[in-house]
């Protein structure tokens, strides 16, 4: 079977590697990709939300799936204009990924479903969020509540920064139009997991291995949000008990309010969850495989991805069986220096093929590109070093010594991903 899967990412790079593993793939193209896909496949010069191009493409070259990676083309009905076409297509309809493209409309399926989450209220005027968020004593978080690239999110422990977060965000509009609505939430405590499942529409959810991310850019978990600077799985704080409860509580009852307001979800559904002293409460809901959490999640699966896409669109979801290797997975991301503000691009990497001599190893790529035989730097993030091992404080290990082995100039990495997770391993 050919593929398209659509994306630029280290998640992409990461579900072509897969992919490229399964015995029914023929061709495998990636638009854009990047220089990591180009090993997995053949990279196509057409932007993730050049709709038509895409379209197009799939059926000049005879597309029997086309996957979906990003949040943009989803949201913009990327999949509604493939299946329109009778191309078969991995992702949400446009509409059901307003799951997440909209946080007002989120919040409102989270509240129909009776999916916990924290108190909020969404504003169209600034006036009125300041002299709510005027109005309170407790920490606030301020959100766009439009796409903005998992930077959207301002967490502000006194009221007077929520006032100029929102000032931020609705007048200045530091995230563009992601910024007209804007929605005010309580601050929630405890340790946040990332939960993805496959959902083929109204029959079937498989919940994945359970994974954690690092947002904030600095160790110890300071400074601003970024995509995320690095991820493991599984998720210790995720114990089989939580794992049951999340199912039941969030993921079944999510999947049916989308059913009843004719919006079925399929695809790979990601609930963003904080794991407070009253159980787990939904951050966001995402449509579509995390970044980076994608990256170990997908090593450690031994099931043939390609059969699992394929079974998610043909709402045959039960006949398959997802098996993950028991090994725990880390994933440091490389960043381009001054990350997630303004950075350089076209510096030359060296010492990837060093890295990956290292066993159990694997480099992902995100924002690499070639300048002639050379990759260089692309984006913000990187690269995602992955890494397995016995235990997590291997896998870390392993990640790092594979990190050391990589130059480019300004190369920016956290030093501390996994350490929540050894320090859980550590106690039990
Ligand atoms: P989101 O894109 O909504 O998941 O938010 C990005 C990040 O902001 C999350 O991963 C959390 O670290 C943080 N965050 C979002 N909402 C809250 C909340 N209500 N309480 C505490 N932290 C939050
Ligand atoms: N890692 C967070 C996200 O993919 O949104």
């Amino acid at each position: 079977m050919n593929v398209l899967l659509v994306g630029s990412g280290g998640r992409e790079h990461a579900i072509a590697w897969k992919l490229k593993q399964s015995k029914k793939l023929k061709n495998l193209y990636i638009a854009p990709g990047n220089a990591g896909t180009a090993q997995c496949g053949k990279n196509v010069d057409i932007s993730d939300t050049d709709l038509r191009g895409l379209v197009q493409f799939a059926k000049d070259k005879e597309i029997g799936l086309v996957v979906v990676g990003p949040e943009d083309p989803l949201s913009m009905g990327l999949v509604d204009l493939l299946e329109a076409e009778g191309i078969k297509a991995f992702g949400p309809s446009g509409a059901a990924a307003q799951l997440e493209a909209d946080k007002a409309f989120s919040k409102l399926m989270m509240r129909a479903s009776s999916v916990s989450t924290a108190e909020g209220r969404v504003f169209d005027r600034y006036d009125e969020a300041k002299a709510y968020i005027a109005s309170r004593d407790e920490p606030v978080v301020i959100k766009a509540a439009g796409l903005a690239k998992g930077k959207g999110v301002i967490v502000c422990d006194e009221p007077s920064d929520g006032i100029i977060a929102a000032e931020k965000i609705m007048v200045d509009r530091i995230f563009g139009d992601a910024g007209r609505q804007l929605v005010v939430e309580d601050k929630l405590l405890g340790e946040e997991a990332s939960i993805l499942a496959f959902v083929d529409g109204s029959k079937t959810i498989y919940v994945m291995e359970s994974s954690q991310d690092h947002k904030p850019i600095g160790d110890g978990d300071t400074g601003p949000n970024t995509g995320g600077m690095g991820a493991y799985s599984p998720a210790p704080v995720v114990t089989d008990k939580l794992m049951s409860k999340i199912n039941r509580e969030v993921l079944v009852p999510i999947v049916d309010g989308m059913n009843r307001n004719e919006t079925p979800y399929r695809g790979v559904l990601y609930a963003g969850l904080m794991m407070t002293s009253g159980g787990p409460r939904v951050l966001e809901f995402n449509v579509r495989f995390g970044d980076p959490e994608t990256q170990p999640i997908l090593m450690r699966l031994k099931s043939d991805l390609l059969d699992v896409f394929l079974a998610v669109c043909d709402g045959r979801l039960d006949e398959i069986t997802l098996i993950w290797d028991p090994r725990p997975a880390v994933c440091v991301v490389m960043a381009s220096g001054g990350y997630p503000g303004d950075y350089a691009k076209g510096k030359v990497i060296k010492g990837i093929a060093e890295a990956e001599t290292l066993e159990d190893v694997k480099v992902f790529h995100a924002g690499t590109a070639f300048s002639g035989d050379q990759v260089v730097t692309n984006g913000g993030r990187v690269l995602g070093v992955t890494a397995m091992g016995d235990t997590v404080a291997e896998a870390k290990q392993r990640a790092y010594e594979a990190v050391d082995r990589i130059q480019f100039e300004g190369a920016y990495c956290r030093r501390d991903i996994a350490d929540k997770a050894i320090r859980a391993q550590t106690r039990s």
